[in-house]
């Protein structure tokens, strides 16, 4: 087999450990995973129902064409259905859209420290990742457009940028966007966009009428908690929907993802309660690391990073063997911190109980 020279680079993705390789590995039981942002209150109850509903239909191929679901997200986006699209999460769709502009050698643009799936998929495809330093630990908007060469063809703006936190300002991208040739894609990845509280943020799906080279990225896997489940979905102008539309495989939205994403859309007052929680605990973090005198980035997002001041992996390891599984920041390039995603109050509690006893021991 002769394995393309793309594929030979590929780095593989560190996932967080999940809870039953914790408890095999080190025989412990009680566990907490603080470390995939995933939604601590579980999915809505009236999205298990529709899922127990569907579960003798899996004999049947899903619709391929989304009908339900994409009448469903026209509704609640105001948006028509032919902007829409949807994928095996949206870490799918970020595949896909590498997969349509790229040939040998173009070139992504992404921050420094921003979700790493941007750069394996750009590798992928044999194209070049730019990565542009962070500013303040956001995204600096001006200089990945400064970045902008006649091979770049995708720039990615994570907001909340993944791991850091904070958001792109409606001004800053506004700006940007007048610079951005209309040939380059603008990749909104708003996975997290649900816990912003900022009203600096921009609301990007009205934009995509003046700027048909923009792409919004969502996903169910956070606010609404159904990360297991593998469902995202995106918003584009109509020739850029129909092109992504058929790269994607008919059948890659399952037959349950479905039925649970139109549950899911209907139950906002969940999402209201995942939301005020998340807030609350982002609160309560930010009051316990200054008590601990740790620094930590304000957060526009369900997940925090805290510099610890020691060495990441070992204060990881520490709380793994406490029964806290979390993400140690070197894996994402900054050596010292880890990134924490906020869990219910009594998670929250017991995490900053474990570190505290790590750091007082330091
Ligand atoms: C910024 C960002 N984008 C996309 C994804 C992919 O999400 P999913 O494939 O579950 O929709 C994630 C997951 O962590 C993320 O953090």
């Amino acid at each position: 087999m002769k394995v393309r020279d793309a594929v030979l680079g590929l780095k593989a993705y560190h996932a967080g450990k999940p809870i039953s390789e914790v408890k095999r590995e080190l025989g412990i039981t009680d566990i907490i995973k603080l470390a995939s942002n995933e939604n601590p209150l579980g999915c809505s109850p009236k999205v298990t129902k529709a899922i127990k509903d569907i579960s003798d239909k899996v004999n049947l191929y899903p619709d391929a064409s989304n009908f339900e679901l994409k009448k469903a997200l026209s509704e609640y986006l105001n948006v028509p259905a032919d902007m829409l699209f949807c994928g095996t999460g949206s870490d799918l769709l970020i595949r896909v859209i590498c997969s349509m502009v790229l040939n040998p050698g173009d070139e992504s643009i992404m921050g420094e420290v921003s979700f790493q799936r941007y750069e394996d998929s750009t590798q992928l495809f044999g194209g070049k990742s730019i990565k542009i330093p962070m500013k303040n630990h956001g995204l600096d908007l001006e200089k990945m457009v400064d970045a902008i060469t006649d091979r770049t063809k995708i720039i990615w703006i994570c907001t909340p940028n993944n791991p850091t936190g904070p958001i792109v300002y409606k001004d800053e991208l506004e700006k940007a966007l007048k610079r951005i040739p209309k040939d380059v894609l603008v990749v909104m990845d708003e996975a997290y966009h649900e816990y912003v509280e900022d009203e600096r943020y921009p609301q990007t799906i009205p934009m995509i009428k003046d700027h048909k080279n923009m792409i919004v990225l969502r996903t169910f896997s956070k606010a609404y908690g159904l990360a297991g489940l593998r469902t995202g979905y995106g918003i584009a102008d109509k020739e850029v929907t129909a092109y992504i539309n058929s790269i994607i495989g008919p059948f890659d939205t399952n037959l349950i993802a479905q039925v649970a994403g139109v549950a899911a859309l209907k139950d906002q007052e969940f999402i209201k309660r995942v939301v005020e929680l998340n807030s609350k605990g982002r609160k309560y973090m930010y009051k316990e690391c200054s008590r601990l005198g740790l620094e930590y980035i304000e957060t526009q997002s369900n997940f925090i990073m805290i510099n610890t001041g020691m060495d990441d992996k070992v204060v990881s390891d520490a709380l793994l063997r406490k029964g806290v599984i979390i993400r140690p920041g070197s894996l994402f390039g900054m050596d010292g911190w880890l990134r924490v995603t906020i869990g219910t109050m009594e998670q929250n509690e017991r995490f900053i109980k474990e570190l505290e006893a790590i750091v007082k021991n330091k």
